[in-house]
């Protein structure tokens, strides 16, 4: 949450501020401010996106060739341009950029208002600015910039990713991170620092990621990485693979659109290199040095948020139904809270995107502390959750920019799905034929999506005659249930539609209830084990007036005598039917937000990566 980004170099700074934080709005979105230096500091700060600050700024002067610039999701005080970044301390010394919370805020705050310090703002961020300069401004002559960072960052409790100006040393950024993500772009002569590689990938591959309690002091062209305790480190320089056409829309209208349709695509690059060519058997490199303890466990925990937790649920089923391994599925903000019990043989599986949810990671943390060990199923490389867990998977799926994850979710299941068979295979309890079978209806799923891809124009009729509706339900059963929580979720989240997601058979211990001539009900309902029992839910939403609309299996003509639309699914296994019926709801769901006039990428409230708790 927040995208923070800094350029020092030789070349203009406030272009490549703008076009950086255009790349990391997706995570925040309600206010944008920038600071450049040249000669003296000038701060242009507003509410609203990157692009509402660009119009109000084009006549101001914008140049100088060090700066920094956010673009903020509000914790401490509502959206407005007092509480915008970049944040000035009381004399203007210091100002700062932060993604993250500082928890003690309130008690550093009133310490420094009981120091005579002011605040224009009711942010934390402002506090630490004002910490920052009280400490300079004490220590004299024995204290320069970086110092002050150092020691006001040990009496910070929280979480931080900041860039740091001081207008005494105008000749460097200071950068520091605990918690929320930061990055260093080394170009020639120039540096970038940003809260992930999207505003760094057209300058330069070259990057460091800092770890937690590392600060770096930037010069134009000079890098100093240190501890907090002034420790000092040598950077480990990694090279980037990202493609910038990965983040760009690429001619589609919408991140989103372009994810849903970039699926077939990656999730063949999530089995790439992990299926042998003969289909015979499934490797997963990242998981060598703990396959005997896999293998071993008497429980696997599964800890995740949002749309990564639904992937999670699908793992339940898989890893249940093949290696008959206990799965346990919990949210990481749950978890993290609730006392769990942790067993020292325990296997906890952490899912995220983004690799930074605050959640998730205090989740891992914990686990982690109790013994058991930790594997990490994450599409970010280099982010926070692959370098804290014991072992992991990337799902390799590719930068995902819209705000509600698609491309991401399939990608997690495709892992999923190999875990669980690759495990099934090498405990015995899945035999030689069924094994490479499952594994040829996975290596058939970019091909089957596709086919559902081409049915696009069906999704748009469908969405334009429910594009009005306020409420709506979502059902399935078994491997499906999740799909219908996922389905349910992307639909609330860009359409702000009620949507509910169910197990089907519980429709009737209280949704049904809600069933009328204006509600559609979304079912799940390809040829599986429950398949009858599936059709009498829908028999149970006609015979209340309900609108169903089926998503079915190819050549069923049993549900389209009774459904109100069906949408078909090419023929699959049931552990395979998550991969291809996610997709029509993600279409439908795009559609209807689209017609609603709805900002999809970046929905009301919401942001990407959620690194506060
Ligand atoms: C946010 C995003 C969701 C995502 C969830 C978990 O709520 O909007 O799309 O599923 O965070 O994020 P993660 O990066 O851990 O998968």
């Amino acid at each position: 949450m927040c995208g923070i980004v800094g350029y020092i170099g030789k070349k203009q700074a406030y272009p490549i501020l703008i076009k950086g934080l255009k790349r990391l709005e997706y995570r925040g979105y309600d206010s944008t401010g920038v600071a450049l230096i040249n000669g003296s500091t000038r701060i242009f700060k507003r509410k609203g996106k990157v692009s509402d600050l660009e119009d109000n700024i084009a006549n101001e002067d914008l140049s100088g060739t060090i700066g920094i610039g956010h673009t903020r999701w509000a914790t401490h005080g509502e959206p407005n341009d007092e509480n915008a970044h970049p944040h000035a301390s009381h004399n203007g010394k210091f100002i700062v950029i932060h993604n993250g919370i500082i928890e003690n805020y309130d008690r550093l705050k009133e310490r420094l208002i009981n120091r005579g310090y002011t605040f224009k703002s009711e942010t934390d961020t402002e506090v630490l600015a004002n910490l920052i300069e009280y400490i300079y401004l004490k220590g004299g002559k024995n204290v320069d910039a970086e110092i002050a960072v150092r020691l006001a960052l040990s009496k910070v409790i929280g979480a931080y990713g900041i860039v740091v100006i001081a207008t005494d040393e105008p000749d460097k950024l200071i950068a520091a991170r605990k918690g929320s993500p930061l990055v260093i772009g080394i170009g020639e002569d120039e540096y970038l620092v940003a809260s992930d590689a999207t505003p760094i990938i057209e300058h330069t591959k070259s990057v460091i990621y800092l770890n937690n309690d590392n600060v770096a002091i930037i010069r134009r062209n000079e890098l100093t990485l240190k501890t907090i305790n002034n420790d000092e480190l040598v950077p480990e320089i990694q090279h980037l693979t990202m493609d910038i056409g990965a983040i760009e829309k690429q001619g589609y209208d919408h991140f989103m659109l372009k994810e849903i349709f970039e699926q077939p695509q990656s999730i063949t690059d999530t089995f790439r290199g992990r299926i042998a060519q003969d289909l015979s058997e499934i490797r997963l490199g990242g998981l060598y040095d703990v396959l005997p303890k896999l293998e071993q466990a008497t429980r696997i925990l599964i800890v995740a948020c949002g749309t990564s937790w639904h992937a999670g649920l699908v793992g339940e089923y898989l890893i249940e139904e093949f290696a008959r391994i206990p799965v346990e599925v919990e949210y990481g903000s749950e978890f993290r809270y609730r006392n769990p019990i942790i067993f020292k043989d325990d296997i906890v599986i952490a899912i995220s995107q983004s690799g930074e949810t605050a959640d998730t990671l205090a989740a891992i943390e914990l686990a982690k502390n109790a013994g058991a060990t930790v594997i990490g199923i994450c599409n970010v490389v280099g982010s926070s959750i692959p370098r804290e867990t014991h072992a992991g998977v990337y799902t390799h799926a590719g930068p995902e920019i819209g705000v509600a994850s698609t491309k991401a979710f399939t990608a997690q299941v495709t892992v999923l799905t190999m875990m669980a068979l690759m495990l099934g295979k090498r405990k015995g309890v899945l035999d030689d034929t069924s094994y490479k079978k499952l594994i040829k209806e996975l290596v058939a799923v970019p091909d089957k999506i596709q086919g559902i891809l081409e049915q696009n124009e069906k999704f748009i009729s469908i969405a334009e005659l429910y594009k009005n509706v306020t409420n709506s339900l979502y059902l399935g059963r078994g491997f499906l249930f999740p799909v219908a929580l996922e389905g349910a979720l992307k639909l609330k989240e860009i359409s702000y539609i009620h949507a509910e997601g169910y197990p089907a058979a519980e429709m009737k211990h209280g949704p049904i209830a809600l069933i009328d001539k204006n509600m559609p009900v979304f079912v799940l309902a390809t040829k599986d084990k429950s398949y009858d029992k599936i059709v009498t839910n829908i028999q149970e939403v006609k015979a209340r007036n309900g609108i169903v609309i089926a998503i079915v299996t190819e050549g069923d003509t049993v549900i389209k005598g009774i459904a109100d639309h069906i949408l078909e699914v090419p023929k699959s296994h049931e552990a395979i039917a998550p991969l291809l019926t996610v997709v029509p709801l993600q279409l439908l769901s795009y559609h209807i937000a689209v017609m609603r006039g709805c900002n999809v990428d970046q929905p009301r409230n919401l942001a990407k990566s959620v690194t506060v708790e």
